[in-house]
């Protein structure tokens, strides 16, 4: 079958060191996607996450989880995860441009 080399080719590519060494976190991430825009860059009224201070986007995810930051949405969405899944989305948005 000529599809099969072509096919696991693209499958070890996505199984790659870079992308295995991410962890976790573009897991986790895909559900904050839709409303924080394309790698978390914002959409309309929805703050953009990429590239800022990762302790500063946990500090604000905790402080939703905690019911101590005014939210429509994000204090529900926050209390959700996990800590270290909350973590590892802060460091993973930090990381993007
Ligand atoms: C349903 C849409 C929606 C989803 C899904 C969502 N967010 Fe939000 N996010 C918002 C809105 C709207 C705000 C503004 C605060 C509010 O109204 O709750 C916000 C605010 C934030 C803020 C604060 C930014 C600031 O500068 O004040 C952070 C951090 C954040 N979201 C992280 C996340 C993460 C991480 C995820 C994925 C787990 C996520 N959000 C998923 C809509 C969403």
């Amino acid at each position: 079958m000529k599809l099969r080399l072509p096919l696991a080719a693209v499958l070890l590519g996505l199984a790659s060191p870079q992308v295995l060494a991410a962890g976790p976190a573009p897991l986790a991430a895909q559900g904050c996607l839709g409303c924080h825009g394309p790698e978390g860059a914002g959409a309309g009224a929805v703050p953009a996450l990429a590239g800022r201070d990762a302790g500063e986007l946990r500090a604000l995810l905790h402080a939703f989880r905690a019911g101590e930051r005014p939210a429509t949405i994000m204090d529900r969405i926050a209390r959700g995860y996990s800590e270290a899944e909350l973590a590892a989305m802060a460091a993973h948005f930090a990381g993007q441009r």
